[in-house]
């Protein structure tokens, strides 16, 4: 990036490392059919300079999670308890006046879909301009002129005409890449990636990917990476979250978790997603069953209906009691550390060859 913004380093972060600290987060949403709990209990840190990945099927509670950090929930039909804090600020508390002040600046998301973010109202160069104006209080002109350099950055053609584009003259692509500007635009300290990439083709993936290591370097920013691609995961994350449920059930570096998983859950997900370099001969093995119910989640361990390994951990705890994840390198199952590796280097390695 060819504009410095701010200072790298200008604020100590308040723990050793951890930039952003989410502790015993919980978020529910009041429906007609009841109290759906989306976020159940989760924590987790990123440290400053580094990527969190967070893998987990569809409707575990990625994206509310990332969208409560930055204070994108609503209030009247959601609750949220526990802490988030950032650098030793719990936004659960900031009131949203000072919410506004830190998005798009100091915490920004790239959204699972661009349609959320642009405003089909306004052109797109005036969408990445107005929060680069607003929180660094660059002139008109100046703004113009990061608003395409952002666009050039993300690789629109002719950027010099297309900043005054409306979105809808922008192809899906496009417009997943405008948002990437608009995030992008004010250097964040912490990014939220949701899925930034799942829209665009390899090599415009390969361009944004490196767009936002060049943010990391120049920056040291913190980013959390939401995908379902392991490729992009173990090129992009430093550590890794497999959330379940609205849980956290494993967690560890990338090159821990991918290479020997401990969770029942994981070998499920990893069997059941393509690996960048792996063989085709394996099968791509779907997890039986479906996820659980959030309104009425299954006593003990969330994962335990759809579990095949259950029977080994000794009486009902799987049914009746909830497994903790611990610190660090850790995974939430009730089997022990030797049946974790046992199975997994028995029965699971050879399958995700
Ligand atoms: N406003 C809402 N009201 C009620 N339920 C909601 C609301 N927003 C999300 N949910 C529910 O919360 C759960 C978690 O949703 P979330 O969008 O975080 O899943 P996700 O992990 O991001 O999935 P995906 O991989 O499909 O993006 C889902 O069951 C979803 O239906
Ligand atoms: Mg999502």
């Amino acid at each position: 990036m060819t504009t410095l913004t701010k200072t790298e380093g200008e604020k100590a972060p308040t723990g050793p490392d951890s930039f952003l600290s989410v502790r015993d987060l919980r978020v529910r949403f009041s429906t007609e059919d009841g109290i759906v709990k989306a976020v159940d209990g989760l924590s987790f840190d990123v440290e400053r300079g580094k990527t969190l990945g967070i893998v987990g099927e569809s409707g575990s509670g990625k994206s509310v999670t990332n969208l409560t950090v930055l204070g994108l929930h609503n209030p009247k039909t959601s609750t949220v308890e526990g802490e988030i804090l950032l650098e030793g600020q719990d936004l659960v508390t900031t009131p949203e006046k000072e919410m506004e002040k830190l998005r798009g600046n100091k915490v920004a998301m790239i959204f699972q879909d661009p349609l959320t973010a642009l405003s089909p109202y306004y052109t797109v160069g005036r969408q990445i301009a107005e929060p680069y104006m607003k929180h660094t209080g660059a002139s008109k002109k100046e703004a113009r002129d990061r608003a395409i350099e952002m666009l050039t950055k993300v690789g629109i053609p002719q950027p010099k005409t297309r900043v005054d584009d409306y979105p809808h003259q922008f192809s899906g692509g496009m417009r997943q890449r405008a948002m990437i500007a608009m995030a992008l635009v004010c250097d964040p300290d912490l990014l939220i990636a949701d899925e930034p990439t799942t829209a665009l083709d390899v090599t415009v993936q390969a361009q944004i990917l490196d767009l936002l290591k060049d943010l990391q370097q120049e920056f040291g920013s913190a980013i959390i990476f939401i995908t379902h691609d392991l490729g992009v995961i173990s090129d992009m994350a430093d550590d890794l979250l497999v959330m379940y449920s609205g849980r956290a059930v494993e967690r560890g570096s990338v090159r821990e978790v991918l290479r020997a998983p401990r969770h029942p859950y994981t070998w499920g997900l990893l069997s059941s997603m393509p690996r960048l370099g792996g063989s085709t001969s394996q099968p791509l093995m779907p997890i039986p069953g479906s996820p659980p119910s959030l309104l009425n989640p299954p006593s003990g361990c969330p994962f335990h209906p759809r579990c095949t390994f259950k029977d080994q951990v000794s009486g009902d705890r799987c049914s009746t009691e909830r497994p903790a994840l611990g610190e660090g390198r850790a995974s939430a199952c009730h089997l022990t550390a030797e049946q974790k590796q046992t199975i997994f280097i028995d029965t699971i390695q050879p399958r995700l060859r």
